[in-house]
C-alpha cells in the first residue's frame, strides 16, 4: 500500500465535488490485485488508521482524478491546426492524406509513443481513441498503452467507401481484421476494443451491418463513431439514406446504438434523436474545441439535460486544437454560454470538471472504475500545481470557494499545471 498527502479533489455524485484541503489518498491492491483507492479523506482522520503505510507528501499541490478523453484520433497528432472550410474539405485535404502513413508499423509506433506521452503530460489517463484504418496502427497504439498500463480503448477505423486509396479498406477484410483485433486486445490488462465505423458516408451498408453484428456478438466492446457534426455531412447522409428518419437513426438500424456506444459531436440532433440516445444507453462525446475550430456548431447542453442522455468531454484532436483538458473545459464553458442562441447557461466549474472525469467515465460504462478517487476506483491521478504560473498563483490564492478555485484553473490552466501523472497499475508515469 502507498498513501499520498495533498489537497484532494474527488466526486461523490454528478457535478458534486469534495475538496479536502489537507487530504490523504490510500492506494493498495483489491481482491483481484488491481491497485485501487482504499480510502480518501482528511489527513488527520485517515493517518492514524494507516499508520504503517508510507506517505508521499505534495505540499501546496492538488491531487485530482486523471482526466478521461471520450474521443480522440491518434493518427491526427500532426493534423492539429490544419485550416479548412469545414469538416469535409478538412478530411479530404489533410486528414485522409495524413492517415495513409499509418500503414507503416514503424511510423505508427513512433506516433503512438509521442501520442501517449502527450496524453500523460496533459493529465489524461483514459481515452477512447480512433486509430487509422490499418490494423498495424491499432497494434502500435495498444502496445504502447500496455507499456504504461493505461486504461485505453481504441479501434481500427472502418471506411470502405468515399475515401481515397491508402485509407479505404475492403468490406470483408475490414470485419475479419476487426474481430481478430477484438480477440487479440480486448480485456488484455486495461485495454478495450472499440468497433469504429468512421461515419455513415465512409461505410457501405454491408460494412455497417457487419459492424452491428460484431457489436451484438461482443457486447463488452465499445463502439465509436461520429454523428450530426456538420450540415454538409448531414445532407450527404440524407442523400445516401433518403428513407431514414435522421442521421442517428441510420446507426440504430444497423444495431450500433447501445451502452458503450459513443458518438462524437451530436450537435445537430432533434428531440427524437436525443430520446433515442437516452433509451439505448448511447453516449455523446462533446468536442468543443473541434466544433469551434471547424465551425461545426454548438452542442445544446440544455436540450441534452432535458433528454437525460449521457455525455462527457473530448478533445477530438486533430479536429480539436489541444490535448489539454483545461482548454477543452474552457471551450465547453464558452459553448454553454452560446446556448444555441436561446438559453445561454453558465456551466458550473464542478460540472465541467465532472464531465471530463467521473461523468465521462460513466458515459463510457466505467463508473466507479476510472475518473474518480472514491474507494474501489483504479487510482489514476494527477498532481496539479496551482502555482504553475505567476498569474495562476495570484488568482488561485484569492479563490474564496471551491468553484472559484476550479474556475481559475479551468480558465488559466494548461499542461504547465500537471506536475505529475500517476497510473495506478504502473506507478509514476511522468
Ligand atoms: N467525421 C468523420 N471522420 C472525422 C474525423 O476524423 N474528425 C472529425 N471531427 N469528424 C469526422
Ligand atoms: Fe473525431
Amino acid at each position: 500500500m502507498k498513501a499520498y498527502r495533498a489537497a484532494i479533489l474527488y466526486f461523490t455524485g454528478p457535478a458534486q465535488a469534495v475538496y479536502e484541503a489537507d487530504g490523504l489518498l490510500v492506494v493498495g491492491p483489491d481482491a483481484q490485485g488491481r491497485q485501487v483507492a482504499q480510502a480518501v479523506g482528511a489527513y488527520t482522520q485517515l493517518a492514524p488508521r494507516f499508520a504503517e503505510v508510507p506517505i508521499e507528501h505534495f505540499p501546496g499541490r492538488i491531487i485530482a482524478p486523471g482526466f478521461v478523453d471520450m474521443h480522440i484520433h491518434y493518427p491526427q497528432l500532426d493534423v492539429i491546426g490544419s485550416p479548412a472550410d469545414g469538416l469535409l474539405p478538412w478530411l479530404e485535404n489533410y486528414t485522409f492524406p495524413h492517415e495513409k502513413r499509418f500503414s507503416a508499423p514503424d511510423y505508427s509506433a513512433q506516433v503512438a509513443t509521442f501520442f501517449i506521452a502527450e496524453l500523460l503530460r496533459n493529465g489524461v489517463t483514459t481515452a477512447l481513441t480512433f486509430a487509422s484504418s490499418h490494423p498495424e496502427s491499432v497494434n502500435a497504439l495498444f502496445a504502447e498503452a500496455q507499456k504504461h498500463q493505461l486504461c485505453l480503448m481504441a479501434g481500427k477505423v472502418l471506411m470502405d467507401q468515399n475515401a481515397p486509396d491508402g485509407v479505404r479498406d475492403e468490406t470483408g477484410q475490414s470485419l475479419i481484421d476487426t474481430e481478430a483485433l477484438i480477440r487479440r486486445w480486448h480485456g488484455v490488462d486495461r485495454l478495450g476494443y472499440a468497433i469504429t465505423p468512421r461515419f455513415v458516408p465512409s461505410c457501405s451498408e454491408a460494412q455497417l451491418r457487419g459492424a452491428g453484428e460484431l457489436a451484438a456478438q461482443y457486447p463488452e466492446v465499445w463502439i465509436q463513431s461520429h454523428v450530426a457534426e456538420n450540415k454538409d455531412e448531414i445532407a450527404w447522409v440524407r442523400q445516401l439514406y433518403p428513407e431514414a428518419r435522421s442521421y442517428l437513426s441510420v446507426y440504430e438500424a444497423f444495431g450500433l446504438l447501445r451502452p458503450r456506444a459513443v458518438y462524437a459531436h451530436c450537435i445537430h440532433l432533434d428531440d427524437e434523436d436525443r430520446a433515442l440516445l437516452r433509451s439505448t444507453g448511447t453516449a455523446a462525446a462533446v468536442s468543443p474545441t473541434s466544433n469551434l475550430f471547424l465551425a461545426s456548431g454548438f452542442f445544446d447542453y440544455a436540450s441534452a439535460d432535458r433528454a437525460g442522455f449521457m455525455y462527457g468531454l473530448a478533445s477530438d484532436v486533430g479536429g480539436g486544437t489541444s490535448f489539454s483538458p483545461f482548454h477543452t473545459m474552457l471551450a465547453a464553458y464558452y459553448v454553454g454560454r452560446q446556448g444555441q442562441g436561446k438559453e445561454g447557461l453558465s456551466l458550473k466549474p464542478q460540472q465541467l470538471w465532472w464531465q471530463h472525469t467521473a461523468g465521462a467515465a460513466r458515459a463510457l460504462g466505467l463508473e466507479g472504475v476510472v475518473g474518480n478517487l472514491q474507494p474501489g476506483c483504479e487510482a489514476d491521478f494527477v498532481v496539479i500545481n496551482p502555482q504553475a504560473t505567476p498569474l495562476l498563483a495570484r488568482k488561485t490564492a484569492q479563490a474564496a470557494s471551491l468553484d472559484e478555485l476550479l474556475f481559475a484553473l479551468i480558465v488559466l490552466g494548461d499542461d504547465r499545471l500537471i506536475e505529475k501523472t500517476v497510473i495506478s497499475q504502473a506507478g509514476s508515469a511522468g
